[in-house]
C-alpha cells in the first residue's frame, strides 16, 4: 500500500518541477524575441540584459510592473514578429513575483556580450576620466562588473545608453540619489564622453 503511494506521488512532483523548468524557458524565450539569443541583443534601442546582477534585474521588471519607468512601445525583433507590439510595462504587468526573480537569476548566470558597434575614438579619454572620478565607485571596473548591485554600462548599446540617460537627466527615471548628484552635474559633452567611452569597451 505504501508503496503505491509513492510511486502515485513521485511523478506528479517529477511532472511539476518539469512544468516550472518549461514554464521558465517559454518565459525567456518570449524576452530573448526582443532582446536577443540568451539576452544579448543585437538592435541598438534594446539593452543586452544577459548578465546583469539578479537583484538590479528583477528590481527593474518591479519597477516596469508599477509602471514607475518609462516603457517605450517596441516591436518583437524576432520569433512570431507578426505579434503586437508592445511595453517592458506591459510585458512586467503578466509577470509573478516568483517569475520576476527567477528570470533576474537566470539571466544573471548568461554572459553579457558587449555591443559590436561604432563609437567616437576622440570622447574615449575624456569620458574614463569622468567616469574613474564619478561613476565607478558603484559602476566598477569602468562599469563592466557583473557583480555590481548596478547595470552593466560598458558594451551597452549606444542608442540604449542615450535613452537611459535622457530618462534620469529629465527626471521620468528614478535614480540612487548620490547617483543623481553625480547625474545632474554632468554637461552635455560629459555626458556623450561618458557614453562613447562605454561604448569603447568591446
Ligand atoms: C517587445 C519587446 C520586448 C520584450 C518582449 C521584452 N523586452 Fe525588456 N526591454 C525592451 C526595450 C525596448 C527596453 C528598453 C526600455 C524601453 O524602451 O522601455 C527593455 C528594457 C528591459 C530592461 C531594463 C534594463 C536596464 O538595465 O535597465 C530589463 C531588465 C528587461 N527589459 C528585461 C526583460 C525581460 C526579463 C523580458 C521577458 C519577461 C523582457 N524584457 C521582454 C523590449 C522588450
Ligand atoms: C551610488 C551609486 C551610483 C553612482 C555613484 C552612479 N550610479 Fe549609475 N546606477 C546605480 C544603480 C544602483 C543603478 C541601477 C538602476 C537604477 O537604480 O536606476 C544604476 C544605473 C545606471 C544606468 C542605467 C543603465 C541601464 O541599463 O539603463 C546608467 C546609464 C548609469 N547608472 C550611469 C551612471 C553614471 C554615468 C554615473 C556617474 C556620473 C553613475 N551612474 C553613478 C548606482 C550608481
Amino acid at each position: 500500500m505504501k508503496l503505491h503511494k509513492t510511486l502515485l506521488v513521485l511523478p506528479v512532483f517529477a511532472f511539476f518541477s518539469a512544468a516550472g523548468a518549461t514554464d521558465l524557458e517559454v518565459l525567456m524565450k518570449g524576452c530573448d524575441d526582443c532582446h536577443g539569443k540568451n539576452g544579448v541583443s543585437q538592435w541598438t534601442d534594446v539593452p543586452t540584459i544577459a548578465g546583469i546582477d539578479a537583484f538590479t534585474h528583477a528590481d527593474a521588471l518591479f519597477m516596469f510592473r508599477d509602471e514607475d519607468l518609462p516603457c517605450s512601445e517596441s516591436e518583437y525583433r524576432q520569433g512570431d514578429t507578426s505579434r503586437a507590439a508592445t511595453t517592458m510595462c506591459a510585458v512586467a504587468a503578466e509577470l509573478s513575483d516568483d517569475d520576476i526573480e527567477a528570470l533576474g537569476d537566470a539571466y544573471a548566470e548568461l554572459p553579457f556580450v558587449a555591443a559590436v558597434q561604432d563609437f567616437d575614438v576622440a570622447l574615449v579619454e575624456a569620458g574614463a576620466a569622468i567616469h574613474d572620478k564619478q561613476c565607478d565607485k558603484c559602476h566598477s571596473d569602468g562599469g563592466s562588473n557583473v557583480e555590481d548591485e548596478a547595470s552593466i554600462l560598458a558594451g551597452q548599446w549606444i542608442a540604449y545608453m542615450e535613452a537611459s540617460f535622457a530618462n534620469y537627466l529629465s527626471g521620468d527615471r528614478p535614480q540612487d540619489k548620490k547617483m543623481e548628484e553625480k547625474m545632474s552635474a554632468l554637461s552635455e559633452s560629459d555626458v556623450k564622453a561618458l557614453i562613447h567611452y562605454y561604448a569603447s569597451q568591446q
